[in-house]
């Protein structure tokens, strides 16, 4: 994710300067572009706490300096140079500038390379401007009319998270904004419906500015705002449907209604392209379907649970077992320390559909068995033993599913994606496949996945008008 430079990371960003550059700036150059945020700009790309690469701009009225890009040695020839070029290409034209300089050593064919790739053109050479006698090209990029990629702010609140995140064609997320109310609901042990709606009424507003704030963007550089039009809880989706819609029609702006569960599997783009045909394994708790995906409109239902959710079933045994909401997390923890000790029936159910309720009743039986004769429940076992016959359940339709549905990929989608053991045996067993497992940060809501999606409905021309109704239970096929 591209973001402003901040403190904490400066020391990985005075590494990359001193292995790239042979007069590097200071630690107090560098502060100083921290400091003085209105005449110039030092980005920072980080992939997973890591920062890749780094590009600083300096503004002077209607023109800009682009000052320096620099890329993580390790990183190099992977695609940071251009991300990071291109962002602040974008950058630089949303804030009015006409046009971007740049100088570059003559000998540096790589950089003349990613400069000429972008329009840059060389309007003088300047003789031994370098300490090494070298000469340098000054180059210039005209910015008026120059395409932009589009930018789409997307709100998430189907259910006990608010988000709002913003993000643009080329997958370059200019900000994420989440907060859960899950401390709130896990006093009652499950997310109370009318307090989830207070909730995002109260936290709506801020969530979005934040976002705007953090984008530094105003809702002028935004081309579509999108918004989870379902599944979800009523209440909750509607708090969504009716911030986005009210920035839709202040601002004018196309307004895109997003499946819920298609943020959960697109969301898997930000690791790497998917391609179709395509399976998911969408495991949340809500859901749990096998999805075929023929391409990025097209959704099939091949099999879903009959009964519970998954991240249900698992919530509903974390209660049995006495333990916190949400379960899912509890109980991925506790089977680490667990083996095999109960014995649980393996769901049997026909074709690619799932049942969970059969199980959790089993876990049911078992506590009262123990209980009945006066024995202490092992939980540690207990959670492993439910975890066990349930993610193999998984597993095993999984694999019977691309037997008849060939795929080139196969994405793990839904907060019950978070799962360690499940991540595991998807590992162990699709190995051979083109496996995508989404980062842990995105596995549960959030609306970066909204987005994500959304990216896909405004390529297709999809949107919604201002009357659409928000959806409570809604299809995927749909
Ligand atoms: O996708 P999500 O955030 O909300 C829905 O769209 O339903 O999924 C929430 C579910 C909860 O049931 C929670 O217990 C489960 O995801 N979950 C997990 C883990 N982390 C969250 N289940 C198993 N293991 C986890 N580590
Ligand atoms: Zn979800």
């Amino acid at each position: 994710m591209i973001v402003l430079l901040k403190e904490e990371y400066l020391d990985q960003v005075i590494e990359i300067e001193n292995s790239s550059f042979e007069k590097p700036w200071s630690r107090k150059n560098f502060l100083s572009e921290i400091a003085n945020n209105d005449l110039s700009e030092l980005y920072i790309d980080v992939v997973d706490g890591q920062v890749v690469s780094y590009g600083d701009l300096w503004y002077m009225f209607e023109n800009c300096d682009l000052t320096k890009i620099a890329v993580r040695p390790d990183k190099r020839n992977q695609g940071y140079g251009k991300k990071m070029l291109k962002h602040l290409i974008g950058i630089a034209s949303s804030k009015g500038c006409e046009f971007m300089h740049l100088e570059v050593n003559v000998n540096n064919k790589e950089a003349l390379n990613l400069y000429e790739g972008y329009g840059f053109e060389t309007v003088r050479t300047r003789k031994r401007y370098y300490e090494n006698g070298d000469d340098a090209f000054d180059m210039i990029l005209g910015l008026i009319g120059i395409e932009q990629p589009k930018k789409v702010l997307a709100i998430e609140s189907s259910c006990d998270e608010t988000a709002c995140a913003i993000i643009d064609e080329d997958l370059n997320v200019y900000s994420s904004v989440v907060t859960s109310q899950i401390d709130v609901h896990a006093r009652f042990g499950g997310v109370i419906p009318e307090i989830a709606s207070r909730m995002h009424v109260e936290q709506i507003s801020t969530i979005v500015n934040e976002a705007i704030k953090q984008a530094h963007l105003t809702m002028d550089d935004i081309d579509a705002v999108a918004y989870t039009i379902g599944p979800g809880l009523i209440g909750s989706l509607h708090v969504g449907a009716t911030a986005a819609k009210s920035l839709a029609f202040f601002y004018d702006k196309p307004l895109i209604g997003v499946h819920h569960l298609k943020g959960h599997i697109f969301i898997n783009e930000m690791i790497k392209p998917l391609s179709y045909p395509m399976m998911a394994l969408v495991v949340s708790g809500g859901h749990t379907e096998l999805v075929y995906i023929e391409d990025d409109q097209t959704f099939k239902i091949i099999g879903t649970t009959l009964d519970d959710a998954i991240g249900e079933a698992y919530d509903k045994v974390a209660r049995l077992m006495k333990e916190a909401y949400p379960g899912g997390p509890v109980i991925d923890r506790l089977a680490k320390e667990g083996q095999h000790h109960y014995q649980l029936p393996t769901p049997k159910v026909d074709g690619y559909n799932f049942s969970f309720s059969g199980l959790k009743n089993a876990v049911l039986q078992t506590v009262k068995k123990e209980e009945a004769a006066g024995n202490q429940i092992n939980n540690n076992d207990l959670a492993y033993d439910f975890q066990e016959v349930a993610l193999n359940s998984l597993i095993n339709k999984t694999k019977k599913a691309l037997e008849e549905y060939p795929c080139k990929s196969l994405v793990l989608a839904g907060g019950v994606a978070a799962n360690s053991r499940l991540r595991e045996l998807m590992k162990e067993n699709f190995s051979d496949k083109d496996l995508i497992l989404p980062p842990l940060k995105y596995c549960t809501d959030n609306a970066l996945m909204i987005a994500c999606a959304a990216l896909h409905y405004l390529k297709a021309g999809k949107f919604v008008s201002l009357d659409a109704s928000s959806m409570s239970s809604m299809s995927i096929e749909d």
